[in-house]
């Protein structure tokens, strides 16, 4: 049985929702037009409905909702999220990049229709995110639209997810410490889920000075959650993670595994979600979902 069976019930009923959200957000959003661009619109509903954990929308919505936040406001803004992971998952599978022909157990974007359409499928989706923070349905204050834009602007370009997905190229060929695997992950897969807990303290108007422990949360989550993807790249099961694994070995990258080995970095992970819980102890049991995305993260199996 998958250990996505295994979470808790509260776990469970949160992802199944934001789940079907999610979908539904997309399904609207990306109706198919009667006109040449049909192929581009199936492969953006392909690559979008029905798959994945939708763990950073789920941030988006467990952070949001400490603040009694708008639900309609924050389904919008855990879209845009997605959006851009989705649209990072399209390139990172390209040709040019990791090759992969198997993404959330359906063929990816570039097989299932072809290159080109793959790549401006990624291209839609990310500026579909920023059009969907500007809009007024996202909140109707313009300051907090434009905070909102900024952080993930941030987190999804050259300091952020491109940045680390750059860096992550070079790992394959050059021999990087530990605080520089450390930095291409915090930036290739840490920045948007930091950037989906920071939405969330947005959208619930929280100032500044009042998110070092969500932050920290967020940034020990990250961390946590790319080892937990290295450790199932090195001994995952494929049917279960619907994507291709023992990749990073085979290209000779540097990661987490490979400079600590599976123990060490086991160890690693485990302490940082403790770390990262511990930045909760502001916050009660309305923090219990966040708490338990953390465990998820390490006893996932996909
Ligand atoms: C996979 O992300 C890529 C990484 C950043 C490690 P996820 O493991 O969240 O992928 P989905 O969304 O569940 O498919
Ligand atoms: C990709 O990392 C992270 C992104 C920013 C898309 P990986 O290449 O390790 O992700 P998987 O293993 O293909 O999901
Ligand atoms: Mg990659
Ligand atoms: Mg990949
Ligand atoms: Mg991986």
């Amino acid at each position: 049985m998958s250990k996505v069976a295994h979470a808790s019930i509260a776990l469970q009923g949160a992802l199944r929702q934001v789940s079907a959200e999610i979908d539904q957000r997309f399904d609207t959003l990306l109706a198919v037009p009667d006109d040449p661009r049909q192929g581009l619109y199936r492969a953006m509903r392909h690559a979008t409905i029905g798959g994945g954990k939708r763990l950073r929308p789920l941030l988006v919505f467990a952070t949001a909702r400490l603040f009694g936040v708008d639900r309609d406001c924050t389904a919008l803004v855990a879209t845009a999220l997605e959006c851009i992971h989705v649209y990072s998952l399209i390139h990172d599978d390209l040709p040019a990049m990791d090759d992969d022909d198997l993404r959330r157990g359906k063929p990816t974007v570039h097989k299932a229709f072809d290159e080109a359409t793959a790549i401006l499928a990624g291209d839609c989706l990310h500026a579909l995110a920023f059009e969907i923070l500007s809009d007024e349905s996202a909140h109707p204050d313009p300051f907090v639209r434009v905070e909102l834009i900024s952080a993930l602007a941030h987190a999804s370009g050259p300091s952020g997810m491109a940045g680390g997905q750059m860096m992550d190229l070079e790992a394959e060929k050059s021999s990087f410490d530990l605080p520089t695997v450390t930095r291409l992950q915090a930036m290739k897969t840490g920045a948007l889920i930091s950037c989906a807990v920071e939405c969330g303290a947005i959208l619930g108007r929280l100032p500044i000075e009042g998110r070092t422990g969500l932050r920290g949360y967020a940034r020990d989550l990250g961390l946590a959650f790319q080892i937990a993807d290295d450790i199932l790249d090195a001994e995952g099961d494929e049917a279960l993670a619907g994507k291709k694994l023992r990749k990073d070995g085979a290209a000779g990258k540097e990661t987490f595994l490979s400079l600590l080995g599976l123990d060490r970095a086991r160890e690693q992970a485990r302490l940082l979600v403790e770390q990262a819980q511990a930045h909760l102890h502001a916050y009660g049991p309305e923090a219990d979902l966040l708490r338990d995305i953390a465990r998820f993260t390490l006893e996932r199996d996909r």
